[in-house]
């Protein structure tokens, strides 16, 4: 408890002098926006630090207490960060679609030199992310979601292949880890060309270093205080994880260009927008558009990271718990496995994205 006091104040401390304008925890009193009390700040504060609480099931309450109380929005502190928080639908449509080009800014940690990593589309701003996401639409046409979905059936046979043998050997499996190895193995292969066989040996260094690095300290630290390691110049992740995109982005080019290989997966999609020319971090805030700028080496990094990062774990999440529910409901099982028969007797055996779309009304 000492350790909890002694932590909340230290991070109070630092917070109020590394955002003195927002002056944390009063900043939604002084706008007279709806809000909750310090106390319980406090409280939410120290449950994320010490992993009593998801952050995402804290926003949740609050969201769910605003709109209880019929409130329009409210204000909350994404850990020590005012951010306002909308509940009407109409107030959300209008600001990510009507108003959209003002809302276009994310909150993490930038730094165009020094961290790669850091360069991705989760935490880009203004007209640097739009310039971005615009050559990233190219990689997620229906053509391009084809290609994945066959390699995701691809990899799907051995992943049901894993399931029958600790189905025939009656043996417990641990459903999110090897859902994780079935989606690395999809996406590393969709995205990068890359056979990463984590299914079938069991591990894979993506995840191995991924998982060391997502929940660490040095992440909590960089969601608390981005602005420390903007001025420190300080790396997201360590250098193991940084360097090992950094040599995907720079060894794929390389062989791809020396032995003449074209191969229409993400990276390539990257590489053909490529540009010699290295961003800097002035050049970075400049407000002109980047639409026409190609992608400098730490751009693609950023991009590569942010597909894979975003993906494995999601879609991993997403399945352990579709499967989770499946098997604690025989009937709703059964029901399904009756409709994947149907539907593959009648298309020679083989699943197509066309036939998801019509599954899912
Ligand atoms: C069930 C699975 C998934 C869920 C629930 C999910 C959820 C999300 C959400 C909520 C966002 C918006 C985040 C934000 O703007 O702050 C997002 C963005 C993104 N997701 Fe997913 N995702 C899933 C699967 C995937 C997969 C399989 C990939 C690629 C292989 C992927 C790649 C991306 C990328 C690149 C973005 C950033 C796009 C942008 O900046 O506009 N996601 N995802």
């Amino acid at each position: 408890m000492m350790y909890t006091v002694v932590l909340v104040i230290i991070l109070v401390l630092v917070a109020v002098i590394v955002l003195p304008p927002q002056l944390t925890f009063i900043y939604w009193y002084w706008k007279g926006v709806d809000t909750v009390s310090p106390l319980s700040l406090l409280g939410y504060l120290a449950k994320i630090v010490f992993k009593k609480e998801p952050l995402f099931i804290s926003l949740q309450h609050f969201y769910n207490t605003m709109k209880k109380n019929g409130k329009k929005f409210g204000g909350y502190y994404f850990l020590m960060r005012p951010s306002f928080v909308p509940t009407d639908l109409d107030l959300i449509k209008k600001i990510l679609i009507s108003d959209f080009d003002h809302f276009t800014d994310h909150i993490g940690h930038l730094n165009a030199e020094n961290d790669p990593l850091s360069l991705n589309t989760f935490n880009l701003k203004g007209s640097r992310w739009q310039g971005i996401r615009s050559k990233l639409l190219f990689s997620f046409t229906s053509a391009k979601n084809k290609t994945m979905f066959e390699t995701a059936i691809k990899y799907g046979e051995d992943f049901k292949q894993l399931m029958k043998k600790y189905v025939d050997s009656n043996e417990s499996l641990y459903i999110k880890e090897v859902s994780e190895q079935y989606t690395t193995d999809t996406i590393v292969s969709y995205g990068f060309g890359i056979e990463s066989n984590a299914l079938q040996s069991g591990n894979s260094e993506f995840i191995k270093l991924l998982s060391e690095v997502v929940v660490s300290f040095r992440t909590m630290l960089v969601m608390f205080f981005p602005e420390l390691f903007s001025l420190f110049r300080m790396r997201t992740y360590g250098n193991n994880v940084t360097n090992l995109f950094i040599d995907l982005v720079e060894g794929t080019a390389k062989y791809r260009k020396q032995n003449d290989i074209i191969r229409e997966d993400f990276i390539h999609h990257l590489l053909q927008n490529s540009s010699k020319h290295t961003i800097t971090n002035s050049e970075m805030k400049e407000v002109k558009s980047r639409k026409d700028i190609g992608l400098s080496l730490n751009e693609m990094v950023g991009q590569c990271f942010a597909f894979y990062s975003a993906g494995y774990e999601t879609s991993a999440a997403a399945i352990s718990f579709t499967l989770i529910e499946l098997a604690l409901n025989q009937e709703i099982q059964n029901k399904l496995r009756e409709e994947i028969k149907i539907i593959l007797e009648n298309h020679n055996g083989r699943l197509h994205t066309t036939q998801l779309r019509r599954w899912s009304t």
